[in-house]
């Protein structure tokens, strides 16, 4: 039977393009997917950055379904069940050492609300209340709602949606290619792009603003690696102004960058730290804010029988989150898969880079098991040289992703080096014909 494709308002999609020639997956496993007529496509960006175990994970399924059969729903605020507890200790025991207060919520962008407000609120628990401002960075991604859009720096996420939040300023991003094209790793210059927030804390003064918001890497923008330094820098600069420092792991926790968060890679402790999409494989929609307990400790005055952070969702700690959650986490662990990326960075990072001297590639990048390939655009048709690639790939059996004229890959940690040199063919059959 055919499906009737016109109801569903698709996310971030070209509706029209897609509508008229429609990619649907009907089953997933392992390191593939397969299509509605039965053609294997190996996913090079699990999922969406986020099934990092690969797909239909035996324990993570087994665990949602007894879950659903044992307990579907507990409300969150006021009342709670076992498993919440059991998975914010799981969490907090794999992160940045101190940041061991942990936040329950349902999606990336979730996250970002979620540390904001809890950003502005902590000043003015202190008794800085004049703290509001918001610092994030051009090109930054922090999902898709007001306050995300506000701190984030991606154009054509923003213009469309008015003056979203006042009192948001951004420093520059850190997208260097004339020093920086084909950087192995870290880039080695630009540790003092971080000196723009200097810049604008001379001009609001420290003593107006809450926090920055960095992506430790940017993945939605194309693939920023964060110059050597540089976050190292961020630190210390937030360090003197009192400022808190939040990351969003969105995409580089739970193992994407080599260690369980790209903190650690990089040694470089935030105040607050947003996650998502590996939290629970992607099996289930959770995120999660994660606090130094210093900051949580800070709400916790007053009257006990009052709330202390008026915020929250009806689906926050959702059992059944919780319970692919914690079988996610229990995967990983069995696995070795939150520092399998280290292992098998060199041999991508290699794959990646072969790609170099390709027609009309302009840069590769790679971290971890991220990578990114910048292409030129096609005269006066931006983003369609990629868009082609994209498709030219799924014609031939492999997904990745794309955002402006840049190829996105972060394919399951799960991933052996023969898919790597399957990808990496795919993309470059892609890349070599003619645009
Ligand atoms: C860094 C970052 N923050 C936030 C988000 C938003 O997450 P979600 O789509 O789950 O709302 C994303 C999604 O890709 C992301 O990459």
């Amino acid at each position: 039977m055919k499906t009737d494709l016109d109801a569903y308002w698709m996310p971030f999609t070209s509706n029209r393009q897609f509508k008229k020639a429609p990619r649907l997956f009907t089953k997933a496993k392992g390191m593939h997917f397969w299509t509605d007529d039965g053609r294997q496509v190996l996913d090079g960006i699990a999922g969406l950055w986020c099934v990092n175990a690969g797909h239909g994970r035996k324990k993570i399924t087994e665990a949602i379904q007894q879950q659903a059969a044992e307990m579907d729903f507990c409300p969150p605020f006021q009342m709670a069940h076992p498993k919440a507890f059991e998975l914010a200790g799981k969490v907090a025991a794999i992160a940045p050492a101190g940041m061991n207060r942990v936040f329950f919520t349902n999606s990336g962008s979730e996250s970002v609300e979620t540390a904001l407000k809890m950003a502005i609120a902590y000043h003015r628990v202190r008794g800085e209340g004049q703290r509001t401002r918001l610092i994030g960075r051009e090109r930054g991604y922090h999902g898709v709602n007001f306050g995300g859009i506000s701190v984030g720096g991606i154009v054509a996420n923003r213009k469309m949606f008015g003056t979203m939040l006042g009192g948001v300023d951004h420093i520059r991003h850190t997208h260097d290619p004339a020093r920086n094209a084909f950087s192995v790793g870290q880039p080695p210059h630009g540790a003092e792009f971080a000196d723009d927030l200097e810049k604008v804390i001379a001009l609001h003064d420290a003593s107006t603003i809450a926090a920055v918001i960095v992506e430790p890497v940017a993945g939605s923008t194309g693939v920023l690696i964060p110059p050597q330094g540089y976050l190292q820098r961020l630190r210390e600069i937030c360090d003197r102004h009192g400022i808190l420092l939040i990351f969003d792991e969105v995409i580089t926790g739970f193992g994407r960058t080599g260690q369980p968060f790209a903190a650690q890679t990089f040694g470089v402790t935030p105040d607050l730290m947003t996650v998502a999409k590996g939290l629970t494989n992607g099996a289930v929609p959770m995120g999660a804010v994660l606090a130094k307990q210093a900051i949580h400790d800070t709400f916790m005055t007053g009257p006990e029988h009052l709330i202390e952070f008026f915020h929250g969702y009806t689906y926050s700690a959702h059992p059944l989150a919780c319970a692919a959650g914690l079988a996610t986490l229990e995967t990983y662990a069995d696995e070795g898969l939150l520092t399998r990326a280290g292992e098998m960075a060199g041999y991508f990072a290699e794959a990646l880079h072969s790609l170099k001297g390709l027609p009309g590639v302009i840069d590769v990048r790679n971290i971890g098991l991220i990578g990114g390939i910048e292409l030129t655009p096609v005269p006066g048709q931006p983003t369609k040289r990629a868009f082609d690639v994209f498709l030219d790939c799924y014609d031939k059996g492999a997904l990745v992703r794309t955002t402006g004229d840049i190829i996105a890959l972060s394919p399951p940690l799960i991933i052996e080096r023969s898919h790597i040199d399957q990808l990496i063919d795919t993309l470059g059959g892609a890349i070599r014909r003619p645009a």
